[in-house]
């Protein structure tokens, strides 16, 4: 497979968890988190289907085009791992969805920062919230879920929040 067809099926990928998640997520209320702004693409995908959500959006260096750049108080600079403390007071809602795109290629990296990022962000969450990652997590509150059935197994991590019992 060349790596544009690979870069090919990972953006579908991508776009087929989005849509998947918003729908699984339609009668719940909560904010949307996304993590890594980038370009702004997956940023501009989710306003333009989820247009009455707000979309809070972390990154510690946003350089996408204006038009894809959150105004503030939707636009969080800084580490992930600063970022994400602290912010339960400032989201309107707890969040219903995170998108997390935030590899680096690093996966030493990679790995890291999911380890010490999902106790975090597991605070913002609501129960039966969904998590999208291009990374693995690990964290006891949520449970993997297989996601659309479309998506190849191992392409998406895709999680929930359990319900507290
Ligand atoms: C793969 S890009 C996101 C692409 C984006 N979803 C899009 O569709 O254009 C990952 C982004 O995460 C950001 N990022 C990675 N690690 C971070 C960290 N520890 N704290 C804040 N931002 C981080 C990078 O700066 C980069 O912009």
């Amino acid at each position: 497979m060349s790596r544009l067809d690979s870069m090919i099926r990972r953006l579908e990928a991508q776009r087929a968890c989005i849509e998947w998640a918003l729908r699984s997520v339609e009668g719940l209320d909560g904010v949307i988190l996304e993590l890594g702004l980038g370009n702004g693409r997956t940023f501009d995908h989710l306003r333009e289907h989820a247009a009455q959500r707000e979309i809070y959006v972390f990154e510690r260096a946003p350089a996408a085009h204006p038009d894809c750049t959150p105004s503030v108080p939707y636009l969080i600079e800084g580490d992930f791992r600063e970022s994400l403390q602290n912010q339960r007071p400032i989201l309107t809602q707890q969040a219903v969805l995170a998108h997390c795109d935030i590899g680096s290629g690093h996966s030493d990296r990679d790995r890291q920062l999911a380890i010490d990022i999902g106790p975090i962000l597991n605070d913002l969450l609501r129960p039966g919230a969904i998590v999208l990652s291009d990374q693995e997590f690990a964290v006891p509150e949520w449970q993997m879920l297989p996601g659309p059935a479309n998506v190849p197994k191992g392409r998406y991590f895709v999680y929930q929040k359990k319900n507290q019992s």
